[in-house]
């Protein structure tokens, strides 16, 4: 059977090593720093396998040790964002949490694949594999599958149909430059552009991009993380099932649409060894300027990373 490490037994992780244990795709390991949190979900969590009839297990810990072998693991280890406050306010200190957390799941797992959860996400994604030194391929953020998601369900909304007849995806980087893809958007296989005027696909593209910060916004503590840990179950499936499946991740850019040596948010073929291939769609040249200019503004944020 295959093993998970999930990083963080917070909101996000203990809700992603559900959805993982409810679809059998793996045994979970769960690691916090707090003593005894992991433990207590990991009993809870098994206690409910009877009734939702999965043979998978969860094992909770706060030792390292217990990681060993993983062949995925997903972060979700840091502090989520405040009311008012900016995926980047976050930067400095989730820095120090995820080097930690790396540092540690690469010297127990050196042949895992690591999905980033923790924010901001693409300059968290760079520094877990600059500090795990894995290949790049094997490092990849969590955040297309989220934003299509939220997408697809404003869309759903606004048109008064089913979350599935509705497809749609977003590249570019996890918040304010986010690129929803205006082509890509269908409604039972219709062009979402032929369905709604343009002012409306305005503001179901802000709505997208304002996503999280319009929950955290009325939780008040703590932000989202039902669809984040059912994107990150997502991605899971298709790393552990070695499915091929084409979804849009945070991942390392060698030359794909003009641009380099950063992670940004484009569309991956993911399987067992992670990345397999970034795809190359047929952007508008609106697009791929918006795609090249949310790169150029990671890569300033990751160079900044390296004075903190
Ligand atoms: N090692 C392991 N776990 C840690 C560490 C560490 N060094 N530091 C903090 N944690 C744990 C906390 O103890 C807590 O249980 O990370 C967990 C974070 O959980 P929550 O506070 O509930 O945050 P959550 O909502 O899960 O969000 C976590 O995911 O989506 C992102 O923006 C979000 O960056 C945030 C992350």
């Amino acid at each position: 059977m295959a093993k998970v490490t999930v990083v963080g037994a917070g909101f996000v992780g203990s809700t992603t090593a559900l959805r993982i244990l409810q679809r059998g795709l793996a045994d979970v390991c769960l690691i916090d720093v707090v003593e005894g949190l992991p433990q207590g979900l990991a009993l809870d969590l098994n206690q409910s396998a009877p009734i939702e009839r999965f043979e998978v297990a969860c094992t909770g810990t706060n030792d390292y040790r217990d990681t060993a072998g993983s062949h995925l693991a997903i972060i979700t280890a840091g502090f989520p964002r405040g009311p008012g406050m900016s995926r980047m306010d976050l930067l400095a200190k989730n820095a120090a949490v995820v080097t930690d957390v790396t540092k540690k799941l690469a010297e127990h797992s050196p042949g895992a694949v690591i999905i980033v959860v923790t924010n901001p996400l693409d300059e968290m994604t760079y520094l877990t594999a600059e500090v795990s030194g894995f290949p790049k391929s094997r490092v990849m953020g969590m955040a297309g599958v989220l934003d299509s998601a939220r997408l697809a369900a404003f869309i759903a909304a606004e048109l008064g149909v089913s979350p599935l007849a509705v497809e749609a995806m977003t590249l570019g980087s996890h918040g304010e430059q986010m690129v929803p893809l205006a082509r890509q958007a269908t409604v039972d296989g219709k062009p979402l552009t032929e369905l709604v005027s343009p002012e409306t696909l305005d503001k179901l593209y802000k709505r997208t991009q304002n996503a999280g910060a319009e929950i955290v916004g009325l939780l008040k503590k703590g932000s989202a993380y039902y669809a984040p840990s059912s994107a990150a179950a997502k991605m899971a499936n298709a790393i552990l099932g070695d499915t091929k499946e084409v979804m849009p991740v945070s991942a390392w850019t060698s030359g794909e649409y003009g641009v380099s040596d950063t992670y940004l948010g484009v569309p991956a073929r993911l399987g067992r060894r992670g990345v397999e291939e970034i795809v190359t769609l047929d952007l508008e040249p609106a697009e791929l300027d918006q795609l090249r200019a949310a790169a150029a503004a990671i890569k300033a944020r990751c160079e900044d990373l390296g004075s903190l």
